[in-house]
């Protein structure tokens, strides 16, 4: 299958860190369709060569993995193309419509990495051009607007020119591989979907933390902050994809009407209940992984009265009947005590004990990052002799320990790689679609109202620890603690 794949924002840090990237794993890997081309544009005044010899410089600084050599690079770079955009000028368009009529592809995608401010006015030229016809699709990165009125004019936009089919949200965590694994555990293998009800599950836990900083990105986050950051998109997209009802089959819109209805399930926030259930916090200056490093308010492009949330804990229900009054609690946070994101199941304790000693109730562990990973805490017997005052043994806390890198170590890509391949395919399953996205929006928009009337600000944390005091007692409340503190 011959494709065009069009970067806009080409020399923009998405496009080098994770996109370009991306691009040549798979190409390593054997499954970039081959004869595509890759279009990188951007307003920067380059040709061909001289994007190649850029781009080659910057994935010099990305991890040593996957970084190519010269050789691999020289072949993978002949699909790489550089054009000379301004995105507001109508008459550019006519030079990419130009670009693309010199090869035949099959498909046609269109890749927004740059700001959603753009997204409209793209939109709107590439309609005008007559480059939405059925084989073209466009992507847009998220942050998909800055709040519901803000996303709905993009949708607008968007779908003024592209049907939904052929616009593709992206939400880089839902192709990560132990996202994946969600849909697999719980509707590929009978074993937990009766105990996946609040008969059995006591409360569920999903932390997104994360070692860095906002890094050269100040600015941007400044404006966006973690809630819209984080919580908004990859935390609430996991949320739906541990709630939803089973699906009648994998297709993608099956899939999206579950997942759609978990979000509509959401209690409702309002003033009281922003107050009570959600903590915010932002980093001191501390210690991250034997490093000092500064506050954020000292982070360059960050105003120094800032009240931006770099952290954020929240309790939340899903009103239906397999989870009424189970708490859900997501967090996330910047330079916290290290990159970790996994999701904790914890079941409820047992309902009459017969052996003596504490008994830890059953935790299933889905490990997102660093590795990748399902760990199932029981609990057994030694099998040991022993010599307490009880007449039977106390049991011991053991875990099942499955990871995937080793289960399955040929075959694991990267979430941007499969994304970016399921975008060429036309594979609709791993993107958001507009309603779900809006009703993610609508149900983080009262806690946004809320703070901004809230003289309070964020709590303070240090870097390096695990957010502010209120997030251990957000939880501690009903008698239950992080997996930190286990
Ligand atoms: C992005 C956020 O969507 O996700 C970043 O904008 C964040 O602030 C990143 O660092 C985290 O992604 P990952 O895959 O590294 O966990």
């Amino acid at each position: 299958m011959s494709f065009d794949l069009v970067l806009f924002g080409g020399t923009g840090d998405l496009t080098w860190r994770k996109l370009m990237p991306s691009l040549f794993q798979a190409w390593r890997h054997g499954t970039l369709p081959p004869g595509g081309r890759i279009l990188a544009v951007a307003r920067d005044t380059l040709d061909d060569e001289a994007y190649r010899a850029w781009l080659y410089e910057r994935l010099q600084e990305v991890e040593e993995a996957k970084r190519p050599s010269p050789e691999a690079f020289a072949a993978f770079s002949q699909q790489v193309h550089y054009l000379r955009m301004d995105l507001s000028r109508a008459e550019d368009y006519g030079l990419l419509q130009q670009w693309l009529c010199r090869g035949d592809a099959a498909t046609v995608v269109f890749y927004l990495a740059t700001g959603p401010q753009l997204f409209p006015v793209v939109c709107e030229r590439l309609g005008a051009a007559g480059l939405n016809r059925p084989h073209m699709r466009i992507v847009l990165e998220k942050p998909l607007g800055h709040d519901l009125a803000s996303a709905q004019a993009i949708n607008r936009a968007v779908r003024s020119v592209f049907t939904e089919a052929q616009a593709l949200r992206i939400d880089h965590y839902l192709g990560k591989p132990s996202v994946q694994n969600l849909m697999a555990l719980r509707f590929g293998n009978v074993l937990f979907e009766p105990l996946w009800r609040r008969e059995s599950i006591a409360n569920i836990q999903i932390t997104l933390a994360e070692g860095i900083g906002v890094g050269t990105r100040g600015d941007f986050y400044d404006r966006t902050g973690a809630l819209r950051d984080m919580i908004q998109n990859h935390a609430l997209q996991l949320l739906t994809m541990l709630a939803m009802e089973p699906p009648s089959s994998a297709d993608a819109d099956a899939i999206r009407d579950e997942k759609l209805k978990v979000l509509r399930s959401l209690r409702p926030f309002d003033a009281a209940s922003v107050a009570r259930d959600v903590v915010r916090g932002q980093y001191r200056a501390g210690m991250v992984g034997g490093q000092s490093v500064p506050g954020y308010l000292d982070e360059a492009k960050v105003p120094a009265d800032s009240r931006t949330e770099t952290f954020v804990a929240l309790r939340c229900e899903v009103q239906n009947w397999r989870w009424a009054g189970v708490p859900f609690y997501l967090r996330t946070g910047k330079r916290l005590a290290q990159r970790h994101a996994e999701i904790v199941v914890n079941f409820r304790p047992l309902p009459h004990a017969i052996f003596p000693g504490r008994h830890q109730p059953n935790r299933l562990v889905i490990r997102l990052q660093p590795d990748d990973g399902l760990q199932l805490h029981l609990m057994a017997s030694k099998g040991a002799a022993h010599a307490g005052q009880h007449q039977h043994e106390a049991l011991s806390p053991v875990s099942l320990d499955l990871d995937f890198d080793r289960a399955f170590p040929a075959e694991r890509v990267g979430a941007y790689e499969r994304m970016l391949l399921d975008a060429l395919a036309g594979r609709l399953n791993l993107f958001v679609r507009s309603d779900e996205q809006e009703q993610a929006w609508r149900w983080v928009e009262p806690i946004l109202d809320a703070w901004s009337q809230d003289d309070q600000g964020p709590r303070p944390y240090a870097a390096g620890s695990w957010g502010p005091a209120a997030a251990t007692a957000l939880v501690a409340r009903e008698g239950f603690s992080w997996p930190e503190e286990q």
